[in-house]
């Protein structure tokens, strides 16, 4: 097995992500988790742009010592000086990172440079460089739009002056696996002092296909894979560290690769990128993402149930998920919805799984997820044969900008009517005091969210709620059209529960 090393660049490319702006603080927290999950290099920052930079580069390399912090320079002196001064007290070792551009069109346009100069440039910011560390990485920027020759030389040379790294990078991810892995070949075989240095790689996702042109390039030698976690940065991003590490762990003959991640890392990591950045992780999104564990076909579920590697490539344990979900819905089978009623504590008779069971089947057509509260509720009526304790008979609101909300309701309670009025500090908190003072209840609100099930100012509204009263916890839910009318009901839907679970019943025999 080669060992891959993994250069993180969250802290730096990744906080390029528009909006993904991180201060000194949460760049050092993310830092202290980037070195819990052992990644190799932590690229910190860009100290030139601005004084947080530079300090996020200095602190996290005086502190962290399992992991070499590298802080990223253009060809230019004072760029270089400034990341020297950066890392010079660093615990472990400190990286100075050179980047400039190879390809004709930067040098045209953006440049305005000649390849001679560029290689000239290059060649006198390693030098320099070198005085200051012994790490050196050179970066060839838009590589895989430059001249595959003249890559081969300003590699070379860079690697003569002391480069001990070499990035290939896919700046404006234009390249392909079949093109990417050609060129790195080419760059093994063209380029004699090759052996000197490793190689590295780093993928933008413009075409979505930075993971996959990453790979590619391990397979023809790259030692170093450039990655961000949940594959931030600039643009589309970068190539994702969570979905390199696992597919070279989840396919280990094809690759011949592994790095030295502790993948039981990689959820927490993910979760708090997310939030420090505010970007959220999408659902679908490979390894992290919410749904990349949850079953919710009868098919998969039953298959998932009978033997999980039927249906799972991956465990979630291993990336510190602490289990597989299925996802109770409309395409759930008898098999998955009996597991979690076992799971839930109810071992019932098959006869009443399946009357349950067809309750279920019919809720899920209208409802888009059966939560466990929601089977709680058609157990409680099924088994127990309850019915609810309260009902909304009738809801009246006033308020806007010149009245103060007040609530007029009536409920039934096991069929007598009871009605209230009530103020509150908005038309929903008017409705809760309501109910409260006609339930008396002592349950605590918890949590209270509006959903809109469709989009545009007709949309049903979706609340939920989640209430506890002596440590139970139950969730209620309502929709309506009108948002206090959903309200209400969600309230007293999860109050009846609550009522429910003091009546009922361990079930279980
Ligand atoms: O995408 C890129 O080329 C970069 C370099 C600084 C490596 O981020
Ligand atoms: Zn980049």
């Amino acid at each position: 097995m080669r060992q891959i090393r993994v250069f993180d660049t969250t802290l730096r490319d990744g906080e390029q992500s528009p909006g993904a702006t991180m201060n000194v603080d949460e760049k050092l927290q993310l830092a202290r988790q980037l070195a819990r999950l052992n990644v190799d290099i932590i690229e910190a920052g860009f100290p030139i742009t601005s004084q947080g930079d530079f300090e996020a580069v200095k602190l996290i390399a005086e502190e962290l010592e399992t992991v070499t912090v590298a802080g990223l320079a253009r060809a230019r002196f004072e760029d270089i000086d400034r990341v020297a001064e950066a890392i010079k007290n660093a615990r472990k070792t400190g990286r100075i990172h050179i980047v400039i551009a190879t390809s004709d069109i930067h040098l045209k346009f953006k440049l305005k440079m000649t390849r001679q100069e560029v290689l000239n440039a290059s060649i006198n910011a390693v030098r320099h460089a070198r005085q200051y560390t012994d790490d050196i990485e050179f970066s060839a920027e838009d590589a895989t739009r430059s001249d595959w020759d003249f890559l081969c030389r300003v590699t070379e040379e860079v690697i003569k002056a002391g480069a001990t790294t070499v990035n290939i990078p896919d700046t404006v991810g234009y390249t392909a696996p079949v093109e990417y892995s050609e060129l790195i070949e080419y760059l093994m075989n063209r380029v004699p002092n090759i052996d000197k240095c490793v190689v590295s790689v780093h993928c933008h996702n413009d075409l979505g296909l930075a993971v996959a042109n990453s790979l590619a390039a391990i397979l023809k030698g790259a030692g170093q894979v450039e990655c961000t976690i949940n594959g931030i940065g600039e643009r589309a991003g970068n190539a994702s560290l969570e979905e390199i590490v696992m597919a070279l762990k989840t396919r280990p003959k094809l690759f011949m690769a592994d790095t030295s991640i502790v993948t039981r890392e990689i959820y927490k990591t993910s979760r708090m990128v997310s939030k420090i950045t505010g970007m959220i992780v999408q659902p679908n999104k490979a390894i992290v993402g919410a749904n990349a564990f949850a079953h919710e076909s009868g098919i998969h579920q039953d298959g998932f149930l009978k033997e999980r590697s039927t249906y799972e490539i991956l465990k979630p344990e291993d990336i510190g998920i602490p289990g597989s979900k299925l996802v109770l819905g409309k395409h759930s089978g008898r098999h998955a919805f009996k597991d979690r009623l076992g799971q839930m504590g109810y071992h019932l008779t098959d006869d009443d799984v399946n009357h349950t069971f067809e309750r279920f089947k019919a809720l899920a057509d209208q409802k888009k997820y059966v939560f466990d509260e929601d089977i709680e509720t058609l157990i409680t009526e099924e088994i127990s044969k309850t019915d609810y304790v309260y009902n909304l008979v009738s809801l009246g609101v006033t308020c806007g900008t010149e009245d103060k909300p007040i609530a007029r309701i009536t409920i039934s309670k096991r069929g007598e009517e009871l009605k209230t009025e009530s103020t509150g500090d908005g038309p929903v908190d008017a409705t809760y005091n309501a109910i409260a003072q006609l339930t008396e209840t002592k349950s605590q609100l918890i949590r209270y969210e509006v959903k809109s099930i469709t989009g545009g100012t007709d949309a049903q509204a979706e609340v939920f709620v989640t209430i506890e009263e002596d440590g139970r916890t139950v969730r209620g839910a309502g929709s309506h059209t009108d948002t206090i009318v959903a309200s209400a009901k969600a309230y007293i839907n999860a109050i009846n529960k609550l009522e429910g679970k003091n009546r009922v019943i361990t079930q279980g025999v």
